[in-house]
């Protein structure tokens, strides 16, 4: 019997991809994946630090399993990303349910630190006598300490860190079910260099490092060869790629060059384009091209800084590239921008909009530019006047939908030690709701201003309605899609589907009479949208 892993991950879709990778390691290691935690020999917490809120969850977990591991003492736990990163030991003290630990950047070493876990514990439980569970618990320590195991130079650090990247090879593709994934995570750039005073990021993922072009085309080709027709390029500051060629020896990727002799960002042009450098204009141009059947090319999160017009001009004219910009602003106010560290002004990022939407906003060709953002409300100092800025901000970019966020005072960061967190919880749950509100009455605009338009979608599984019902139909498969979950049954049950334009909006759909519904799953079908609300499209199929 393989021993068995439950792995839960909370937080970005970097962790998702992290996840992923880690899964592709250890089912070639023999571990097979279970989605019940109670019967698991391996229990993992792919983790995020963003917000405390965040790591409050992973800390609740670990706390029902101390009875778990009371029951079954060959329970191997471990808590991976941001927050092994962040705190060390201090959390294998305060938990002492953890055997495992692993930041984001030492995943590569993460399945044989674990296979190593199993395996002690295992001899360990096959030595000790049932009524000395101590001698177990004391050999916890033993599998501890993975924090400290950094590579010895960053650059060999980056170099094992690519292979994990690399090794999806092995496993992509194919689902629990047998059947071919359609959409998938690419990573362009690891860490991030902006330090926004606010945020962990830097500190738990480290320096801004971009990969070789031609590992990361390999890559879509590998997926597209194994059936992926949607491809997300994800990196902190996407659109900062930028790779030098033969700048850095090691096939980990380019660490960014030291301040003053690194591209700067900025809207205008890279002046080295077209010499020896990929710019993240280069990169998109070439993987659309020479990766034709990736149907989709996406990417997240973008800097509102770093968009040169070439980028854009990409983005214009190679139809398959979305026309969807994920852009957080942070807040409207100049003066917070500052506090935040930013590095742009909100003028600077009206600009960027206009700009935005001067080149890729298309309706009449069915190619409407989306753009979403993120706000943080309650940042230190914050004033009513500040908050009214974001209102405004958040009004006048239109986004298709905002992810807000009360600030949460992170350890490590600037912001914690130079600012007291002054803006009361329920200003900033008050603050917090009136965005959404705004942002509510905003989406169900922009959802009926589609309503008689065209659009390509991407069909990503069935509705959660029709989910809910047909996990209780007979017969039921599980389809992954998206690394999330769908379920696929038998035809009697709902076949309501849910879809993607490629400015992100969701659609939900009916399977036209006749057609298999579980058929158009991971296909792009031709759809009129008949109906809208804040939150989805609904539409139907037509031909041509
Ligand atoms: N508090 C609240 N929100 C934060 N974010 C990052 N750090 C914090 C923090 N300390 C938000 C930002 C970022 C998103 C991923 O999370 O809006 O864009
Ligand atoms: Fe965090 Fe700012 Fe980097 Fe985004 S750009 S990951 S908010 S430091």
């Amino acid at each position: 019997m393989p021993r068995t892993v439950y792995l839960e991950t909370f937080g970005c879709q970097m962790n998702e991809l992290d996840s992923e990778l880690v899964e592709g390691q250890l089912r070639a290691l023999g571990y097979a994946f279970t989605r019940d935690a109670s019967n698991a020999d391996v229990v993992l917490y792919n983790t995020c630090s963003v917000r405390e809120h965040a790591e409050q969850k992973v800390w609740s977990r670990l706390g029902e399993l101390k009875a778990a591991k009371a029951e079954r003492p060959g329970l191997v736990v471990g808590v991976l990303g941001c927050m092994a990163e962040r705190d060390g030991s201090a959390l294998m003290k305060r938990m002492p349910v953890v055997d495992v630990m692993c930041g984001p950047g030492e995943l590569d070493k993460l399945p044989t630190l674990l296979d190593n876990a199993v395996r002690t514990r295992e001899s360990l439980i096959a030595d000790a006598s049932v009524d000395e569970p101590d001698e177990v618990s004391a050999w916890q320590s033993a599998l501890q300490g993975s924090t400290s195991r950094r590579s010895a130079t960053l650059a060999a650090a980056q170099d094992s860190l690519e292979l994990l990247d690399l090794s999806r090879s092995t496993f992509v593709g194919v689902d629990d079910a047998g059947k071919s994934k359609k959409t998938a995570y690419v990573r362009i750039t690891r860490g991030c260099n902006k330090f926004c005073t606010y945020c962990v990021v830097p500190f738990t993922r480290g320096a801004e490092v971009h990969r070789p072009p031609e590992h990361i085309i390999d890559e879509c080709k590998l997926l597209a060869d194994s059936g992926v027709i949607e491809v997300t390029l994800l990196g902190q500051t996407v659109n900062h790629y930028r790779f030098e060629h033969g700048a850095a020896v090691t096939i980990g990727g380019v660490i960014q060059p030291q301040k003053g002799r690194s591209y700067q960002g900025g809207h205008r042009r890279d002046p080295f384009a077209g010499s020896n450098v990929t710019t993240f204009a280069d990169l998109l141009r070439r993987i659309h091209d020479e990766v034709p059947s990736i149907k989709r090319l996406r990417f997240v999160t973008s800097y509102p800084r770093d968009f040169g017009d070439d980028v854009l001009e990409v983005i214009r004219d190679h139809p398959r590239i979305c026309r969807y910009l994920h852009v957080p602003a942070q807040t409207g106010s100049d003066r917070l921008l500052k506090l935040m560290n930013r590095g742009y002004e909100v003028g600077e990022y009206l600009e960027f909009l206009d700009r935005a939407r001067g080149f890729l906003d298309q309706p009449e060709i069915g190619r409407p530019l989306m753009i979403s953002g993120d706000f943080i409300v309650g940042f230190p100092t914050e004033t009513d006047e500040d908050f009214e800025a974001s209102l405004w901000l958040l009004r006048k970019a239109r986004y298709k939908n905002s992810f807000i966020f009360k600030y949460s005072p992170r350890p490590g960061t600037v912001a914690i030690d130079k600012f007291s967190d002054d803006v009361p919880e329920d200003v900033k749950r008050s603050r917090n709701n009136q965005l959404l509100a705004e942002q509510n009455r905003i989406c169900d605009e922009i959802g009926r201003e589609q309503i008689g338009r065209r659009f390509e979608v991407f069909v990503e599984g069935f509705s959660p309605r029709a989910r809910k019902q047909r996990a209780k139909a007979p017969g039921a498969v599980s389809l992954t899609v998206g690394g999330r979950s769908r379920e696929v049954g038998d035809s009697a049950a709902d076949s309501q589907l849910s879809a993607r334009t490629d400015g992100d909006l969701i659609m939900l759909i009916d399977a036209p009479a006749g057609r298999d519904p579980a058929q158009l799953v991971g296909q792009i079908v031709p759809t009129l949208v008949t109906g809208a609300g804040p939150l989805w499209l609904t539409g139907e199929m037509v031909t041509g």
